[in-house]
């Protein structure tokens, strides 16, 4: 039988994660966090000070440098548990101009491929159901208001006892939003056979039974 894909594609804080993780619970599909790929390969270029701009680096860096792993919803960057330290502001500041590189969405999104293969898998991220399967069966684009976007991720941080304020945050998804939709590699777009879903005012339970009245298993 043929693998099922689900790609959740949309904007920070429209809850892609959080639908994606029930659903796979629900169904048994193997959930891949594409977002925290980017976030791991941005913490590490922090890490060693490496400059954006110095293409070579980072190429060398991701071919003989950097590996990435996920068990049970944790990621380690060269085994080392990273699941933290890639949800914290600096790294939401920094990650939208590491994945505008090109070889880091290249070799990213050959990752995923690889990752994905022979699963029953649901892909959350920014192009999954454009560029990194535009074959997948079911394809949601997750919407919502930015100030919804940021009161929750807001609430995340004060979980985590992070300090920053609204306005930051808010501040902060904008430019991620603006840097996301305009970059030239894989911009963030709705597929035109995606169904889009305004999570603005549904709870978790009304987004999960409108992915799943999707799902055809
Ligand atoms: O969870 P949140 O929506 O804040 O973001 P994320 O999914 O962790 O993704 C972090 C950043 O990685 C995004 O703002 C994008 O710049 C980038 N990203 C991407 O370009 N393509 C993906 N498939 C996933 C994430």
């Amino acid at each position: 039988m043929e693998n099922l894909i689900v790609a959740i594609d949309g904007p920070a804080g429209s809850g892609k994660s959080t639908i994606a993780k029930l659903i796979a619970k629900k169904y048994n599909f193997t959930y891949i966090d594409t977002g925290a790929m980017y976030r791991m390969i941005t913490l590490y270029l922090l890490q060693e000070k490496i400059d954006f701009e110095n293409l070579k680096e980072i190429e060398n860096v991701l071919n003989n440098h950097i590996n990435l792993d996920m068990k049970e919803n944790k990621f380690f960057l060269n085994n080392k548990d990273v699941s933290q330290e890639i949800r914290e502001p600096i790294i939401s500041e920094n990650v939208s101009k590491v994945a505008s590189i090109k070889i880091v969405r290249d070799n990213l999104v050959s990752l995923q491929r690889k990752i994905a293969s022979n699963k029953n898998v649901i892909l959350d991220g920014r192009d999954i159901g454009t560029v990194v399967f535009p074959n997948a069966q079911v394809k949601i684009f997750l919407i919502a208001s930015v100030e919804e976007r940021a009161n929750r991720r807001y609430k995340e941080f004060l979980e985590k006892n992070i300090s920053i304020s609204y306005e930051e945050v808010l501040k902060s998804l904008k430019e991620r939003d603006f840097i996301d939709s305009t970059r030239k590699e894989s911009p963030l777009v709705k597929a035109k056979d995606a169904i889009e879903l305004d999570t603005t005012n549904l709870n978790l339970q009304e987004v999960v039974d409108f992915i799943s009245s999707k799902i055809d298993v």
